[in-house]
């Protein structure tokens, strides 16, 4: 498989496409024809054989595709065939519901570590982390395997937490402040901003005129 070549486009329709084999196979069906995952996706057809093209395939003519084996293989590419652990920094409301929202853990993503700063919220526990003192940060990466930090503090310290992680030796960012991150280039940076999600449907309400 040559996943380097494989454009951004695809790359990020693929966890949509995982989602959706996972349903299927829960409800215990074993193949799907490009036409059937179309309709249930709204995805045309050409164009779930074009994505999946970029990966080899995976269809059989006449049988369409298996949808366990290719859930297996679009979670590989994924990279979720290992589990993932992530850190919390920022104990507050959007960090709490990362911890406690269980599903993330079915991914093979575990929450190892909450991090704040505010005393009163040390040795709370949320989902299954106890939240620790940030002075703890340092100690903890050094000890743990820590792939992914997830900033959900202010947007005012973000970026001197961020600096730090990637100093402790930190590769990904699940950024959720509302800033950008000023990062070496190797670090990987992953931002959610639901306001932008929900300014875009503001302009579609808009442009719909309803
Ligand atoms: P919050 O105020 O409930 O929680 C922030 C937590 O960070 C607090 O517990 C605070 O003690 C802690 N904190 C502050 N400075 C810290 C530091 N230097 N080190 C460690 N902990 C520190 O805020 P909330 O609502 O959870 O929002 C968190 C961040 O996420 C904010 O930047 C907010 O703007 C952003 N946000 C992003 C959304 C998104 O779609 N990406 C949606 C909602 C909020």
């Amino acid at each position: 498989m040559t996943e380097k070549s494989i454009s951004r486009a695809v790359i990020k329709r693929l966890p949509r496409y995982y989602r959706y084999l996972g349903e299927l196979m829960e409800n215990g069906i074993v193949r799907i024809s490009s036409m059937e995952l179309s309709e249930r996706m709204k995805v045309t057809a050409s164009q779930i054989r074009q994505d999946f093209n970029n990966f080899g395939g995976f269809g059989q003519q006449g049988y369409g595709y298996n949808v366990e084996y290719l859930y297996k293989e679009i979670g590989m590419i994924l990279g979720l065939e290992s589990t993932h652990n992530v850190i919390i920094i920022g104990a507050g409301n959007v960090g709490r519901a990362l911890a406690n929202y269980s599903d993330f853990n079915k991914r093979g993503f575990v929450f190892t570590a909450i991090f704040d700063n505010n005393p009163k919220l040390w040795e709370e526990n949320i989902g299954s982390c106890k939240v620790q003192p940030v002075d703890m940060l340092e100690e903890y990466v050094r000890e743990h395997k820590v792939e992914i930090a997830a900033l959900t503090l202010p947007k005012e310290s973000a970026p001197q937490v961020a600096a730090k992680l990637v100093n402790l030796g930190v590769k990904a960012i699940w950024n959720f402040a509302p800033t950008d991150l000023n990062l070496p280039e190797d670090v990987l940076v992953e931002n959610v901003h639901l306001a932008e999600s929900l300014m875009r449907l503001s302009f579609r309400i808009k442009e719909s005129g309803i």
